[in-house]
């Protein structure tokens, strides 16, 4: 009895130093959860759906994910507790910002690491590309464009392994801050084919935040 429980507790730490390790080594920077996200305040946002996405039974059936949303929705916040909870799950996810996911892969152009780069991140279980349409992308012309990287990376995660992305700019407008309209349509289509799309159509928490601020310290807010 003695010898089963501390076996026992000795395979739960085990366990839970991989789990730790993974959620280091994942390119998450911060741990949201889904226990701190305020559902009352983004009322439209139904919150069975973004509880029955925890379950990361999507993650299985290789299927996408796309939420859409203006600035401070928590589209991030979302996709951030889903990683943590597939780290938890000992799933091996991979997350990062489209910005440095696009510089790591021009990084290795410039090294010939490019397709050493591609593969690890084409063979991640679960790859989080968040915040497409946030920062400056690279533009020259004697490189691929943004969206020829991206095309190539989809397409060779598309139907084996699933990717989630956020983004808080119109889908028409992809084509032009990848770089490629063309390019960027065939993304969309790949990823309309087989993705649960998500819009979050509400305030931004950010907003919500600094008034909240400005209240506490007296200022009065007239713009509103
Ligand atoms: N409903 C919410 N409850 C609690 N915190 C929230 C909620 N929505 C957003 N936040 C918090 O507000 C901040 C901004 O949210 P988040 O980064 O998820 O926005 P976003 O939709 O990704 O915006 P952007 O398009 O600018 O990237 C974060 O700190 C996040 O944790
Ligand atoms: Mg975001």
């Amino acid at each position: 009895m003695l010898l089963e429980r501390v076996f026992g507790d000795g395979a739960q730490y085990l366990r839970q130093r991989r789990v730790e390790r993974r959620i280091e080594t994942c390119g998450l920077r911060v741990r949201k959860t889904l226990e701190a996200f305020d559902w009352a305040f983004q009322k439209n946002l139904n919150r069975a759906v973004i509880e029955g996405l925890a379950t990361l039974g999507f993650v299985d059936d290789r299927e996408d994910l796309l939420i859409t949303g203006k600035s401070g929705t928590g589209k991030s916040h979302i996709l951030q507790a889903l990683a943590l909870r597939a780290c938890e799950r000992e799933i091996q996810v991979r997350y990062a910002r489209c910005v440095d996911l696009i510089d790591d892969l021009y990084a290795g152009l410039a090294d010939q690491t490019y397709e050493a780069r591609m593969r690890r991140w084409a063979r991640a279980e679960w790859l989080v590309i968040d915040d497409v349409g946030l920062g400056q992308l690279r533009r020259r012309d004697d490189e691929p464009t943004a969206a020829h990287i991206l095309f190539n990376l989809l397409d060779r995660r598309h139907e084996h392994a699933a990717t989630a992305l956020t983004s808080n700019i119109k889908l028409g407008e992809w084509g032009k801050y990848l770089g490629d309209a063309t390019l960027a349509a065939a993304i969309l289509d790949r990823f309309a084919m087989t993705s649960i799309r998500i819009d979050i159509d509400g305030p931004s928490y950010r907003d919500h935040l600094a008034k909240q601020r400005a209240k506490d310290h007296g200022i009065v807010d007239d713009s509103t």
